[in-house]
């Protein structure tokens, strides 16, 4: 096939996959298994199990934790969902149709289970905490609920169905980061990988109810992420992505004020962190998400300066251009700090990528604090960026304080107008790069072609290009002809 054949708009659709999308946006993609592959359990009881993880990088992370804790107890993984005796569907409940998804995915497993009605299903991750119990009776094909921090309760959950009882397990942890735990690499391309470096988080957002699902913020031990890094270079991987919900505030024996918790022992920030995962190996990339305007600091931006395998590209969630909204959405920065932040960026790193979250329609949203998201839009020219209506959560600080009152249709047509002026944005930063150089890092053969590999630039923008003799994990020097919103097309050069 030669590259001129390929259909640019199907590219565009077929290469978006989670590893795309830095945070949450189950409206983005169609969640589910993806690439995953089948694995086999430590200890074998000849059980299967199948996971499907919906939502954000942190859940498709957390399944991998899920698979290494019942490996041990016996399971191994499968993607034929025919023939598991688990099912676990690991949960999103960061807007309502997330959640609606889930429960429309439940039905589908009732003639499984009156075919094998010893099959056990679960419900893991944020609908579960939210909905603990209740989900049981909503629900009545469930047979365990389990929040994100009650992971290592799992096998005993499954003890107790198989005693005829239904399980649930959903109390949050203050310590709980599964330091200890080497997630079993689900995702097949053995190239890219996560790593967890902190859970929970502390900010409440007014819309957001990751605060009450994955409970408080807590950072992981930096030896064990730094091992986990080094663990996965030595098996072939080339790429990790830190994950937390705000890793700008990853403290290891700090407190939030900045004193030592523990004198005599070293203390250690995102910066540093992020600095000692570069060190692990210079072929090995480090990407990060997600990062919070009010906490991203210039020594993270110097220290991705300083470093030639961090990559060059910031997820940088706005939410609103409107510093009334801000104030509303409990952001604690105005649109002005926010403009400083990408000043900064791009002061420090010059060929950084800056994508973005907003939302539309949030609570009293005037025609005149969209039309100011439209204009930092314009004047911010994101590479790329979500964007949602509002939907309004239970238990969140706006539930409680606010009126959900911007009518659906007009959540609807203010979220159009951002999605066409992202949409002409994405494509002028993919233009930008016809005729460039970029290294590329090849993670699996594109979906459209058998003979063109994909893999990412450091700016995380997606290359297509024709196989000669590489392989996955190799770097490339990538030279680009033409693009899509989503993809750009290319050809090797060295
Ligand atoms: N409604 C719409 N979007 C939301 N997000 C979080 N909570 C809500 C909500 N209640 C979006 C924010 C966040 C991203 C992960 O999801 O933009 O950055
Ligand atoms: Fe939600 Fe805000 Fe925390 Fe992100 S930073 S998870 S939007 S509360």
């Amino acid at each position: 096939m030669n590259n001129k054949d390929l259909n640019t708009t199907e590219i565009l659709e077929k290469e978006n996959s989670p590893q795309s999308s830095p945070h949450n946006n189950p409206d983005q993609y169609n969640g589910e298994v993806l690439d995953y592959q089948s694995v086999k359990p430590k200890n074998t009881n000849n059980k299967k199990l199948y996971i499907e993880s919906y939502g954000c990088q942190m859940n498709f992370s957390d399944s991998e934790i899920v698979a290494s804790i019942l490996s041990e107890a016996g399971y191994g993984t499968t993607t034929n969902i025919e023939e598991a005796d688990l099912i676990l569907l690991n949960t999103c409940a960061i807007r309502d149709n997330a959640e609606q998804r889930i429960r429309k995915r439940l039905t589908q497993f009732k003639q499984l289970k009156s075919d094998n009605p010893n099959m056990v299903v679960g419900v893991l991750g944020c609908m579960a905490e939210r909905l603990k119990a209740k989900l049981l009776d909503e629900e009545k094909l469930v047979d365990i609920v389990a929040g994100p921090d009650a992971y290592r309760s799992l096998p005993g959950l499954i003890d107790e169905v198989d005693d005829g009882r239904k399980a649930v397990n959903v109390l949050l942890s203050r310590e709980e980061t599964y330091a200890d735990i080497s997630p079993v690499r689900l995702d097949k391309n053995g190239v890219t990988a996560f790593i967890s470096i902190m859970r929970g988080c502390d900010n409440m957002c007014s819309f957001c109810v990751v605060p009450f699902t994955r409970g408080r913020e807590r950072s992981r031990d930096p030896k064990s992420i730094v091992h986990e890094a080094h663990d996965l270079f030595d098996k072939g991987y080339r790429e990790v992505t830190l994950l937390g919900q705000n890793v700008d505030s990853y403290r290891w024996n700090l407190t939030k004020k900045g004193e030592l918790k523990k004198e005599g022992e070293p203390s250690v920030n995102f910066a540093q962190l992020m600095a000692m995962v570069a060190e692990v190996n210079p072929k090995l990339r480090v990407r990060f998400s997600t990062s919070h305007p009010k906490d991203m600091t210039n020594d993270v931006l110097e220290t991705m300066s300083a470093y030639e395998n961090i990559c060059n590209y910031i997820h940088l969630p706005v939410q609103s251009g409107n510093s009334n909204v801000l104030e509303r959405m409990n952001r604690t920065y105005t649109r002005e700090w926010y403009l400083e932040r990408i000043e900064a960026i791009r002061r420090i790193i010059p060929e950084c990528a800056i994508s973005t979250d907003v939302i539309s329609g949030f609570c009293g949203e005037t025609e005149e604090e969209h039309e100011e998201t439209k204009s930092l839009m314009e004047f911010v020219q994101f590479d790329f960026a979500y964007m949602f209506k509002y939907s309004e959560r239970p238990r969140t600080l706006a539930e409680r304080k606010f009126e959900d009152d911007v009518p659906e249709e007009v959540k609807t047509r203010r979220l159009t107008e951002i999605i066409n002026i992202q949409s002409a944005h994405s494509l002028i930063s993919n233009k930008k790069t016809i005729g460039k150089e970029y290294e590329v890092l090849i993670e699996k053969t594109s979906k459209r072609s058998e003979e063109h590999w994909a893999g990412r630039t450091s700016q995380n923008a997606m290359v297509v290009f024709p196989k000669l003799d590489e392989k996955t994990g190799d770097y490339v020097k990538v030279k680009i002809f033409d693009c899509t919103a989503a993809t750009l097309i290319g050809e090797r050069t060295a």
